[in-house]
Parts: C-alpha cells; structure tokens; sequence
C-alpha cells in the first residue's frame, strides 16, 4: 500500500478521457492503490473532471466499496451473514476486538489492522467465515483468532 504518494493519482487520471462517466472507475481504481480515497486525489479528481467536490463524496459515501478513511494495511472481513450469524461469527468479532483491541470500522493505532463486518460472502458451507485482504478462512472458532492474527505481526494472546 502506498500512502501520501499522490502522484499515482495522475498515473489513474491520465488513463481516463475527462469524462463524467469515468468517475466511478477512476475513484475505484483511487481506492483500489491507496486502499481509500485521500483528499488530496479527491481535489485532483474534482479539477480534471471539473465536479463539485459534493458529487464525489456522495459517491464515494453510497458505495460500500470506497471509502474515505484510510483503511489498514490489512482489512479484516467477517462475515455476519445469516449462515454464519447462526455459527457465532460475533464470538469471532468480539475475539478480534478483544486482541486488537478496536471495534468494527476502526483500525489499529499502527494502521496495521482494519475490522470490518460484512453481509454473506458467498461461503455459507464454511461459515462463519473471514477474510484478511485476500485471504479465506472458513470453520473459524474463537481460539483460532489470535493464531491466524499474528501471521500478519498481530499479537499473540
Ligand atoms: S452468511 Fe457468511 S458466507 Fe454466507
């Protein structure tokens, strides 16, 4: 992930014709390199498309997958899902708060962790489930928590 590095904003713009139409893949592709959206990138897209700054926060507000907080080098996923709601996924939200000591939406002093809940990810059979970046785990217990957490330099409990 690379922070405060705003030049790459003009690496994205310069790929899309000034267009309106382009806003959304252009803040999708903001988010996607900076894992959120700066400000700095959001008043650099406003003067190439010549928006109001308005426009690109409600956007950026109605879809789930921008964000404008910056967000941790690692985002955690858990599902809370019907299926794995009914297998305790909150004993697993509620270790991860216990470890890394913040709630769902927060992230870690460090900016190492994120915690995010989120609605079925699609792998019901292996409920309850989570996600840190790309990374699958199914059948999660409690215990397992703290173990899978230090593989990313978490702390071991
Ligand atoms: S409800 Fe969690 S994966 Fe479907």
């Amino acid at each position: 992930m690379v922070l405060h590095d705003y030049t790459y904003t003009n690496t994205i713009l310069k790929k899309y014709p000034r267009e309106q139409r382009h806003l959304l893949a252009i803040l999708q592709d903001i988010q996607r390199h900076y894992n959120y959206l700066p400000r700095k990138s959001l008043d650099m897209v406003r003067d190439y498309l010549d928006i109001p700054l308005s426009k690109l926060y409600s956007m950026a507000t109605f879809y789930r997958a921008l964000s404008l907080k910056p967000k941790g080098e690692y985002v955690i996923k858990v599902c809370d899902g019907t299926a794995c709601h009914i297998k305790s996924s909150q004993s697993i939200i509620d270790e991860i708060r216990k470890v890394l000591n913040i709630d769902s939406g927060e992230t870690t002093g460090d900016g190492k962790f994120s915690l995010e809940t989120v609605n079925c990810l699609g792998s019901c059979a292996a409920s309850p489930v989570m996600v840190i970046n790309d990374k699958f785990y199914g059948k999660v217990i409690p215990s397992m928590v703290g173990g899978i957490l230090s593989e990313y330099g978490g702390p071991e409990n």
